[in-house]
């Protein structure tokens, strides 16, 4: 992955020589002459002319070296952008996503005028200081400058672009804060593009043995502990989940750990990711259209795998682990057939009525699995579980479900402030009676309705009283709410979220 170079000076814009200097502009006029001295003559002149009021998305793009009321810029292109109108009574939550899609429409413009350098200059906004205004800025910008173009391989001379090389903050104030939150930012942002460059991959791209190979890489640099499961310890573990939906497969199956211990002992949290790297239904195989994007059926795996990377730079006060079953659902000779039976680990045995429901199958196992290895204090897992869940939510909201309404709430309240917003549905008995099974201890589909609250019952039997939610991100993995800041393609939702959560973790569940 491509990484930009982050920097925050203590300096004038005036100073700035690069590609592009953005200046963003409220309606408040007052504040726009008090930010930008430098710059009022012209936006006074503009302002008479109407032809830029620093309204919500607005954007005037000025050719400094080619006038002479602001020849004192040395910077290339100055580019206004409006911010609408704020006052101190804006809501936080929405100030952060106007700042962030900022960020976003940054990184478009920049990508329309090839510019590999921009410089933003900094002033505090409504309520917020410099270094929250730099974090969301730079977080849309990071995020919005991302491309995947690994398998493009001829490039057209001079047509091409490879994105931003740096952003630059100018700034009156003391740069060390700022510098924290900027830090924050490209921590969390690049722990988003890995993943989406993991989901973006081509499903003979990314297999088990990739993911693997990746949380080697990061417990290596980040001196965290990894340990892989193969097969055949799998099968000793009795893990028959996994090594069902993996029958039908040549590549073989990966239980992926890996785990952050703080240096004071501490409570644990679990992260469950599925990382399903081809889903094609199996023998009860999905229709041909639309079976491509099934390679993104890993995005879970992958955003708790990526949301680690952060969690080993910024060291919190808690314990993480993060598990990442992986497999890819194939109708091969041995295949899992509709009917057959499996025992999950820890003993619960399970009908198979469509092989296609095999997620949940490759979670079971994990969920069992890590609250008995790991005895955490709380369960996250991520999944692109059930096509139900787009049907309740559309591509807008990832469903939770839960165990737990105090972890519930801290979760959708951490995806409150990403602007990855999470909507609760219910669990109960009602719904677990859908899936009991005639001849094993349950099955793999609950019926017709309520898809996405069957597939979490599924999950909920192997919880227990352990506090636990689980986030179904089949709807928002990929062909989410479109955004300036969101590329086409796979968005890595949660990362954020789960980021946010581990920061502002606390302790109070039971
Ligand atoms: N990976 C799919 C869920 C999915 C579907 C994600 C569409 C994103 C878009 C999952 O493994 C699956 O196939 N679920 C089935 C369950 C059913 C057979 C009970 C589904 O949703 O159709
Ligand atoms: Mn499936
Ligand atoms: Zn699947």
């Amino acid at each position: 992955m491509k990484s930009t170079q982050v920097v925050v000076s203590k300096s004038d814009v005036i100073n700035y020589s690069g590609d592009l200097l953005v200046c963003l502009i409220t309606v408040n006029e007052k504040e726009v002459l008090d930010g930008i001295n430098l710059l009022s003559p012209l936006l006074q002149k503009i302002s008479k002319l109407e032809e830029f009021n620093g309204k919500k998305g607005e954007l005037l793009q000025l050719y400094p070296s080619f006038g002479d009321d602001y020849v004192k810029l040395k910077s290339k292109r100055l580019l206004l952008i409006g911010l609408g109108k704020i006052n101190d009574l804006d809501e936080p939550v929405k100030l952060r996503e106007l700042l962030r899609s900022t960020g976003g429409l940054i990184a478009q413009q920049c990508k329309k005028n090839h510019v590999k350098n921009v410089c933003i200059s900094l002033q505090p906004c409504a309520g917020f200081k410099r270094e929250h205004v730099a974090e969301y800025l730079t977080e849309g910008v990071l995020l919005g400058d991302y491309k995947f173009s690994k398998y493009k391989k001829k490039e057209i001379v001079g047509k091409t672009y490879h994105g931003l090389k740096k952003l630059v903050f100018f700034t009156s104030s003391k740069t060390a804060v700022i510098k924290k939150g900027v830090e924050r930012a490209v921590n969390c942002s690049l722990s988003v593009n890995a993943a989406r460059d993991m989901a973006n991959e081509p499903g003979n791209g990314w297999t088990p043995v990739h993911f693997a190979r990746y949380a080697k890489k990061l417990a290596r640099n980040h001196q965290l502990k990894c340990r892989v499961l193969d097969k055949k310890e799998m099968i000793e573990l009795g893990m028959g989940g996994l090594v069902a939906v993996n029958q039908g497969s040549k590549e073989p199956p990966k239980l992926i750990i890996l785990e952050y211990r703080p240096e004071a002992k501490s409570d644990t949290i679990l992260l469950v990711g599925k990382g399903l790297t081809f889903d094609s239904g199996g023998i009860s195989l999905k229709p041909a259209s639309g079976m491509m994007d099934m390679k993104y059926d890993m995005c879970g795996g992958a955003a708790v795998l990526s949301a680690m990377e952060t969690i080993a730079k910024e060291k919190p006060g808690v314990g993480v682990v993060a598990i990442i079953p992986s497999t890819d659902n194939l109708s091969g000779s041995n295949a899992l057939k509709p009917g057959d039976v499996i025992t999950h680990f820890g003993g619960i045995t399970s009908e198979i009525e469509n092989t296609d429901a095999e997620g949940r199958l490759i979670l079971a196992d994990s969920l069992a699995y890590g609250i008995e290895k790991y005895e955490p204090s709380c369960i996250v897992d991520l999944a692109t579980l059930t096509g139900a869940v787009i049907v309740a939510l559309g591509h807008h909201y990832t469903g939770i479900l839960s165990n737990n309404d105090k972890l519930a709430k801290q979760l959708v309240d951490a995806g409150t402030v990403c602007s990855e917003p999470l909507w609760r549905l219910p669990l109960g008995e009602e719904y677990s009676k859908q899936i009991e099974s005639r001849v094993a201890d349950i099955k793999n589909t609950g019926g017709k309705t309520a898809g996405t609250i069957t597939a979490a019952a599924y999950l909920q039997k192997f919880v227990g009283d352990v506090p636990w939610a689980h986030l179904d991100i089949a709807g928002t993995a990929w062909d989410f709410t479109e955004k300036t800041y969101i590329p086409k393609g796979p968005s890595g939702t949660g990362v954020r979220t789960l980021i946010e959560f581990i920061r502002g973790w606390k302790n109070n569940l039971v």
